[in-house]
């Protein structure tokens, strides 16, 4: 007996990375799951995003566990990529559970500095994207009268950091935005909360852009000269945690335990939060 079975999870940007880890971990708990994901580039982002192929692995992974798997490729910037992912668990599985709205991207630059489309690129998809993952779902979840949602915000929607004022704005943005939707829904057995990371061991922060963030002074720092730096941020003395310290929080949030938790802001910070007053 899995704490998930017959439930249906969604997990956006599920290619890889903690997407990745949370599609795998709720089929463990006997979940099946729709992974959706853009697995395509943006221009503006300065790492290698996921690839259909990593979209086609985390099937693999998932269905190796005895679970069924969908994959859409899916651009949440877009209000068809989101009704598409949504459609894709309803028409499949019948009904959508847990929503898991974990993509994102991330570019550095100072705002002084900032164009348009570095600033836009990210408001799209870390921002609007959740507001329309979210709205595409809650349909389904109001007629189930059923619903758990969880958006992975971050220590970045928590503290400002410089060069990258366009991530810290969006992910700020989406504490507000589970508050307000957990409100609206609360009479609808749908709770909405978010997670907020520390840095966590994936693609996302393995690139020379953030190196060079994290060891100012150094040209062109390896993984091991990042360490100091990463983990000056955290109380808990490690440079990042693991995909499965997220997935861990997002299995806690969807529990039938956490019916009453809603509206929150859950940090997995490594005691980064510590450091801040509220
Ligand atoms: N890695 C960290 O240190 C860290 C810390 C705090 C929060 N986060 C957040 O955690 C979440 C997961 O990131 P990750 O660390 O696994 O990085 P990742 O780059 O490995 O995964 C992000 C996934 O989102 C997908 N994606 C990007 N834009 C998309 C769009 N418009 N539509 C659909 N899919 C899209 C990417 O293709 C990728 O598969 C993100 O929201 C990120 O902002 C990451």
């Amino acid at each position: 007996m899995g704490q998930f079975d017959g439930k249906v999870v969604l997990v956006t940007g599920g290619a890889r990375g903690q997407g990745r880890s949370h599609a795998i971990e709720f089929a463990k708990e006997g979940a099946d799951i729709v992974v959706a994901d853009i697995a395509r580039q943006v221009e503006t982002v300065p790492y290698a995003m996921a690839t259909d192929d990593d979209l086609r692995e985390t099937v693999k992974l998932v269905e190796a566990l005895d679970q069924r798997c969908v994959a859409v490729t899916a651009d949440f910037r877009d209000t068809d990529g989101a009704s598409a992912a949504v459609s894709a668990a309803v028409d499949q599985f019948g009904r959508l559970d847990v929503l898991l709205v974990n993509h994102g991207v991330v570019s550095l630059s100072p705002v002084v500095d900032m164009s348009d489309q570095v600033w836009d690129d990210v408001i799209a998809t870390d921002l609007t994207g959740v507001f329309k993952a979210v709205r595409a779902a809650l349909p389904q979840m109001i007629e189930q009268n059923y619903g758990r949602i969880v958006v992975t915000s971050s220590m970045a929607g928590r503290t400002g950091l410089p060069t990258i004022a366009h991530y810290c704005a969006a992910k700020w943005g989406t504490i507000g935005f589970v508050k307000a939707v957990a409100r609206e829904v609360a009479d609808r057995n749908i709770t909405v909360n978010a997670v907020c990371p520390t840095n966590v061991d994936t693609d996302m922060i393995h690139h020379p852009e953030f190196y060079a963030l994290l060891a100012p002074g150094i040209d062109n720092p390896t993984r091991e000269q990042v360490i100091p730096g990463f983990q000056s941020l955290n109380a808990v003395p490690v440079p990042w945690i693991e995909p499965i310290d997220i997935s861990n929080a997002m299995m806690f949030l969807a529990a039938e335990s956490s019916r009453y938790i809603t509206g929150e802001a859950l940090h997995v910070s490594a005691g980064w939060n510590a450091f801040n007053a509220a």
